[in-house]
């Protein structure tokens, strides 16, 4: 099972570095396994029990695109690790889905794990074009690359505090593990009260957890709760 920790904009280096020693002193069992995604300004080669990522990256070793980073800084702390098609990129940095393949193609040939997120607006889902929209999200994407693990999250229960009902997870679950045999996870509005049933609907292999990853203390009080599942 996966927990992972996406800071998005938030914690510095030596807060990053606090959280990932304090996050050391939690017990792992062997089926769980974690990732922390600090910002860009905090990758570093820390001893972590958790894999490091990076939210993001240019689709280039190194070069003139400014205000990015690349394959090179990635290089340089090991990572090998990335978030893709993350909505906030999509929906308020404006990717557009021939990017993100650009992206997801470059990684992959460098051979990343690279975990791709999906997740329909409110509009789609009241459209009834969920399915329509998140297919849309998948084009020109392997499924079958075997470092590839899916995240699904719904735009509209992201930050929210509404995480999505279990019976809407479990559809859309459903419907990716029909395309592919990737890990899926599931994201928006995870936290302590929720993540026990959220990774009890079937076809789940984890969790990507936003604003209550946070506090180092929330996140590992739900690495227990997920021990236990
Ligand atoms: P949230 O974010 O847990 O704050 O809803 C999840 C995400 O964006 O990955």
């Amino acid at each position: 099972m996966i927990i992972a920790a996406n800071f998005k904009m938030n914690h510095t280096r030596a807060s990053t570095k606090a959280y990932i020693d304090r996050l050391n002193c939690t017990e792992l069992s062997h089926d769980v396994r974690l990732f922390v995604f600090p910002p860009a300004t905090a990758l570093d080669r820390y001893e972590s029990i958790a894999t490091i990522g990076a939210q993001n990256a240019y689709c280039a070793r190194n070069g003139s695109y400014t205000g990015e980073i690349g394959l090179e800084q990635l290089e340089e702390f090991g990572i090998k690790t990335l978030l893709l098609g993350h909505s906030e990129r999509r929906h308020i940095f404006n990717e557009s889905q021939e990017f993100i393949t650009k992206k997801f193609n470059f990684y992959k040939d460098q051979g990343f794990e690279i975990v791709y997120c999906v997740g329909e607006t409110l509009e789609k889902r009241e459209e009834g074009a969920t399915y329509t929209y998140i297919e849309e999200q998948l084009e020109g994407i392997d499924l079958g690359y075997e470092r590839l693990i899916i995240a699904y999250e719904p735009v509209w229960a992201i930050g929210t505090g509404k995480s999505a009902k279990g019976e809407d997870i479990q559809e859309v679950l459903e419907f990716l593990s029909q395309k592919t045999s990737a890990p899926l996870l599931y994201g928006g509005s995870v936290k302590r009260s929720n993540i026990a049933e959220i990774l009890s609907i079937p076809k789940c292999g984890g969790v990507l957890i936003g604003s209550a990853s946070w506090d180092v203390e929330e996140f590992i009080a739900m690495i227990e709760i997920a021990k236990e599942n």
